[in-house]
C-alpha cells in the first residue's frame, strides 16, 4: 500500500515487528503495508503516529461506543484513582464505585437480572457464566447437569471454556481436543444457511436440530445454552426471524436449561436498545457484557444474573469458585458509570436507532453494484456481503481478496473498515452523525467500484 511513513513511524514499525507478537496478526498484510500505529483518538476519529486521520467505523473493535477522548470519563477515572486505584472484589471486600455500578445496572437490565458478577473482559464474562451455570446445578445436587450447548459459527472468547463454546472450527483447531461436554447445534443464518435454506426454514431447522440434540444428549445432562441474540461480526450480524429466539428460549426453559446471552458485541445500545434481547422482550438467566461496557476506556465486563441464581452461591458455606484479581477494577467501574451518564445525557441509544436506520438505508443503495450480495444487520451493527453472483450467492473466493481490497482502499482514503473475508462489517460509535454515515458509505462505495474495475469483476 502506498502510504509514506515518517522516519519516526518506520522506527516504531520495525521495533513492533521485532518485539511484539499480536493476536490474530495478519503478517502478510503488515509486511505489505506496514504496521498501523494508532497514536490518538478524538470522537469518531483515530489518528496514526504521523497524524493522519481515520474515521473509525468499527469503534476500536466495538468498544468506543461514546467516541474517543471524553473528558467526562477521564475525570471520573481520575477521581476514582485519587480515592483508591485498586482494591479487589474478593472474599468479603468491595469498593463503593463497584456497588454504585451494580445498582445502576440492576435498574437498567431487563426482568430480574439484578445481580452483577464483575469480570475482566469478554472471555471472562462468557467463561464465568458457563461456570456459574454448571456450579449452580452442582450446588443443587444435579451434578450430572454439566453440558453446554453452543451454536456453530459463534464466537464466545478465547479462554478454554469460552473457546470450547465457540463454533469457529478454524479457531478451535490448534487447541483440539477442547473441553468435553460442549455440544454444538445449528445456528440459523438467513443468507448462508448451512443447509441452504431460506430465512424462515433455516431458523425452523435450527430449532428442530437444537431440540433433537437436547433429546439425544438428555436434558438432565445439559446445564446451559450460550448464544448471541444476533451473531457477531465474524458472520456479519445475521438477524434471525422474530420467532426464533423466543421459541429457543421456551425450548430451553421447558427442559430446565439455563440461557446465557452473550451481548458482548451486540449489547450497550448498539442495536438501538440498551440490550439486544429487549427487541424480543426476552430475559436470559445470564447476560454477558464487555467491549463497549466501559466505552473502551479500560477493560472490564459483567455477567448479570438473577437473585434466584445468585442466592445459591450466597448461602453460608457456599461460594462461586471463580474470579480474576483485577475483575471489577474500580477505575473501569468509574469509566462505565461515566459512559452510562453520557449514553443517557446525549440520548445515544435513540441516536443509534435513528442513525442505524439511516445507515441501513444508505447501505441498501449499494445493491446497485452487482457484487453486493446481501446487506443486513440491526441498529448500528451492519454488514455488506460481496459475492460473485447475487442470484446464486456464489462467493467471490478468498484468492481474489475483494473484501481486503475494499478495506485497504478505505484505509488509504481515511476510513477504517473491518472485513471478514468478503463481508464488510460496520459498528460505528453511537455518537455517529448522518453526515459521517454518508461519508462512510460513499467511501465504501468508491472502494467497491475500484475493486470491480481493478480486479476485473463483472
Ligand atoms: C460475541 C463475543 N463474545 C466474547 C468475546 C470475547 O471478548 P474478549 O475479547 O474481551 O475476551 C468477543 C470478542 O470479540 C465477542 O465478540
Amino acid at each position: 500500500m502506498d502510504i509514506e511513513y515518517s522516519e519516526h513511524t518506520q522506527r516504531l514499525q520495525q521495533e513492533a515487528m521485532r518485539h511484539i507478537l499480536w493476536s490474530l496478526g495478519h503478517y502478510e498484510d503488515v509486511e505489505r503495508s506496514g504496521v498501523k500505529i494508532i497514536a490518538r483518538g478524538e470522537g469518531c476519529y483515530i489518528f496514526d503516529a504521523d497524524g493522519r486521520r481515520y474515521l473509525d467505523t468499527f469503534a476500536s473493535l466495538l468498544t468506543s461506543i461514546v467516541g474517543h477522548h471524553r473528558p467526562e470519563v477521564h475525570e471520573a477515572m481520575l477521581a476514582q484513582m485519587r480515592q483508591i486505584e485498586f482494591y479487589p472484589i474478593y472474599h468479603d471486600c468491595l469498593t463503593p464505585v463497584v456497588i454504585e455500578l451494580a445498582k445502576r445496572l440492576a435498574a437498567l437490565a431487563p426482568g430480574d437480572l439484578e445481580v452483577s458478577f464483575f469480570v475482566s473482559d469478554g472471555s471472562d464474562a462468557t467463561e464465568s457464566a458457563i461456570k456459574m451455570a454448571r456450579q449452580y446445578f452442582w450446588e443443587l445436587g444435579e451434578k450430572g447437569r454439566q453440558k453446554v450447548l453452543f451454536r456453530r459459527n459463534s464466537y464466545h472468547g478465547c479462554s478454554f471454556g469460552a473457546m470450547s463454546a465457540t463454533g469457529l472450527s478454524w479457531f478451535r483447531e490448534p487447541q483440539e481436543p477442547l473441553n468435553p461436554g460442549f455440544v454444538p447445534v445449528m445456528a440459523p443464518n438467513p443468507y448462508r444457511c448451512e443447509l441452504g435454506l431460506g430465512p424462515e426454514e433455516s431458523a425452523r431447522a435450527a430449532l428442530r436440530n437444537t431440540e433433537a440434540v437436547i433429546k439425544w444428549e438428555g436434558p438432565h445432562t445439559i446445564a446451559a445454552m450460550i448464544l448471541d441474540p444476533i451473531p457477531g461480526s465474524n458472520v456479519g450480524f445475521p438477524v434471525p426471524p422474530d420467532f426464533y429466539l423466543p421459541e429457543l428460549k421456551a425450548l430451553c426453559d421447558r427442559h430446565g436449561i439455563l440461557t446465557i446471552y452473550d451481548e458482548i458485541q451486540v449489547g450497550m445500545g448498539k442495536t438501538g436498545r440498551m440490550f439486544c434481547c429487549e427487541h424480543w422482550g426476552l430475559v436470559p438467566h445470564f447476560l454477558c457484557l464487555a467491549k463497549g461496557f466501559t466505552g473502551g476506556f479500560a477493560p472490564m465486563g459483567v455477567v448479570l444474573t438473577t437473585p434466584e441464581i445468585a442466592d445459591v452461591f450466597r448461602r453460608p458455606g457456599h461460594d462461586f469458585r471463580h474470579g480474576h484479581t483485577f475483575a471489577g477494577h474500580p477505575i473501569s467501574a468509574a469509566a462505565t458509570l461515566a459512559v452510562l451518564d453520557i449514553l443517557e445525557k446525549e440520548n445515544l441509544i435513540e441516536n443509534a436507532a435513528r442513525m442505524g436506520e439511516h445507515l441501513g438505508e444508505r447501505l441498501h443503495g449499494l445493491y446497485r453494484h452487482p457484487i453486493v450480495g446481501d446487506v443486513r444487520g440491526k441498529g448500528l451493527l451492519r454488514a455488506v456481503e460481496l459475492v460473485a453472483d447475487r442470484e446464486t450467492r456464489q462467493p467471490l473466493g478468498s484468492a481474489l481478496g475483494v473484501g481486503g481490497f475494499v478495506r485497504d482502499y478505505c484505509y488509504r482514503n481515511g476510513t477504517i473498515v473491518r472485513n471478514n473475508g468478503d463481508i464488510l462489517v460496520l459498528a460505528p460509535p453511537l455518537t455517529i452523525t448522518a453526515d459521517l454515515i454518508d461519508e462512510i458509505v460513499e467511501t465504501i462505495e468508491a472502494g467497491i467500484v475500484a475493486a470491480m474495475r481493478e480486479l476485473n469483476l463483472p
